[in-house]
């Protein structure tokens, strides 16, 4: 098959960007399918940390194409900074970088709505990272959006107008102040005379022209599963489909090319934002996880709330994106603990006890079940392999195995590339 995927099973932050970069050279082709600016996508490799947000996270292989998919929604400004930020790496993005005609474009008055948006909501707020990512997707929806391709039309201008005037009028309705829209908009059209000189392409056509001459692809999600907008933990979601479908509809390609789901998740649990989230643990035990993760946002710098791993939110992931690989992540980070805990069930308000999401997961108050394992609470040296690893932690990965019923192909023991062992032979060499 030609297309793979590789998405988070979890709230986004798993370490799509580490692996993203790190199985890349399996590949010919790395296309990002939906989200936007909202993600941050952490690579580190030669002593050099990066954190993409728009552009691919194969972009720093030469021999790599780069794919900006239709189901994106891109920020001009953000897409110059993060091209300016890159440019000393020599990246030829002439060569490796391609982005869809039909990607949403984020305008100014987007990111306004969106802090519009989350201040009327007083204690119910999403957590946005105010990129203007929910209200971009929702004007996709309403069929008034405004496209990559639109910027080489001569009524650009116009059109850019009249979204833009729609828009104040919605933030004169929520008494926003958007005195600063002028100097917003200068930035704006000259990230736009920039993004012009990009391969702005028809995105469908090139990738199916690339599975045709049978090359590789590497769909990469942004996000995670629990993000997901049908099927995350709704409305503490973001507004695009995070999940193997979306890679269908994000970047035009029929189901049946896609071959390996690989489903990435860390060996605990992590959530930034608002909404539902189980097994948190707002203790000791959290605080330990957030500093020995490093847990705080990519995006934002907001801390992420820690807890320990859920099964049945995985193995509602699992079933959702059919997933055929997993990929276990910050395993160094239970290095610190004794015990570790393993959330294999929810016992809901009426006393039943599941292993199944409910619907109202939002006002559920759902205490979740724990299996304690025994930790192997010592640091784990990088030139270890699959077959030396503590008694203890093969346990742990066994168990989960079992109880997910999908092999672990690789865990991850650290940031940097080297710091990653496959289990097994099965992602494909
Ligand atoms: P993404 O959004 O899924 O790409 O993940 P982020 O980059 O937002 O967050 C993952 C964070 O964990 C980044 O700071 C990575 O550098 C870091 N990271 C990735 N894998 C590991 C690992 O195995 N161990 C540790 N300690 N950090 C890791
Ligand atoms: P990556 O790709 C973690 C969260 C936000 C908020 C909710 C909605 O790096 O894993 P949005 O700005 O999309 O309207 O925010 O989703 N969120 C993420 N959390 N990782 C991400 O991306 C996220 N992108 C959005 O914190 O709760
Ligand atoms: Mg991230």
């Amino acid at each position: 098959m030609a297309v793979d995927i590789l998405l988070g099973l979890q709230w986004g932050d798993e370490g799509k960007g580490k692996i993203v970069d790190f199985i890349a050279p399996r590949y010919q082709v790395v296309a990002r399918f939906q989200g936007g600016p909202n993600a941050g996508h952490t690579l580190e490799f030669d002593g050099i940390k990066h954190v993409l947000h728009q552009i691919p996270s194969g972009i720093f292989h030469d021999s790599i194409i780069n794919i900006i998919g239709n189901g994106v929604v891109l920020d001009a400004i953000i897409f110059k900074k993060e091209i300016d930020g890159l440019r000393k790496y020599n990246v030829n993005f002439n060569k490796n970088l391609f982005i869809s005609k039909k990607a949403q474009l984020i305008i100014p008055t987007h990111r306004l709505l969106d802090a519009a948006y989350e201040n009327s909501k007083g204690d119910k707020k999403i957590g946005s990272t105010l990129k203007g990512i929910g209200p971009t997707y929702q004007d996709k929806i309403a069929r008034q959006g405004l496209r990559v391709g639109d910027i080489v039309s001569d009524d650009f201008q116009s059109k850019y107008q009249k979204l833009r005037d729609s828009h104040k009028t919605i933030l004169d309705f929520y008494q926003f102040d958007y005195n600063n829209l002028e100097a917003l908009e200068k930035e704006f059209f000259e990230a736009i005379e920039h993004l012009r000189t990009f391969n702005l392409v028809d995105s469908e056509y090139f990738i199916n022209k690339l599975i045709a001459e049978k090359k590789t692809i590497l769909a990469e999600g942004a996000q995670g599963s629990l993000l997901d907008i049908d099927f995350g933990s709704y409305p503490f979601v973001t507004s695009s489909n995070t999940m193997a479908a979306g890679a269908c509809t994000g970047l035009g390609i029929a189901p049946s090319h896609v071959g390996e789901v690989l489903g990435i998740f860390k060996a605990y649990c992590t959530r930034v934002g608002g909404g539902p989230f189980p097994t948190e643990l707002n203790d000791e035990q959290g605080e330990t996880l957030r500093k020995q993760g490093n847990e705080y946002g990519s995006t934002t710098g907001r801390p992420r709330r820690c807890g320990w791993i859920d099964l049945p939110a995985l193995k509602y992931a699992i079933m959702l994106n059919g997933v055929t690989q997993l990929l276990m992540m910050k395993v160094d980070v239970l290095n610190a603990f004794e015990e570790i805990k393993v959330c294999t069930h929810y016992q809901l308000k009426d006393g039943s006890v599941v292993d199944t999401l409910p619907f109202d997961i939002v006002d559920a108050e759902i205490t979740p079940i724990y299996k304690t394992f025994k930790g192997w609470n010592k640091s784990i040296s990088e030139d270890i392999n699959a077959d030396s690893l503590p008694a203890e932690l093969s346990d742990y990965i066994q168990y989960i195995e079992s109880e997910l019923g999908v092999p672990v192909s690789l865990i991850s023991l650290g940031p940097d590339r080297k710091q990653t062992i496959l289990r097994n032979s099965s992602i494909t060499a």
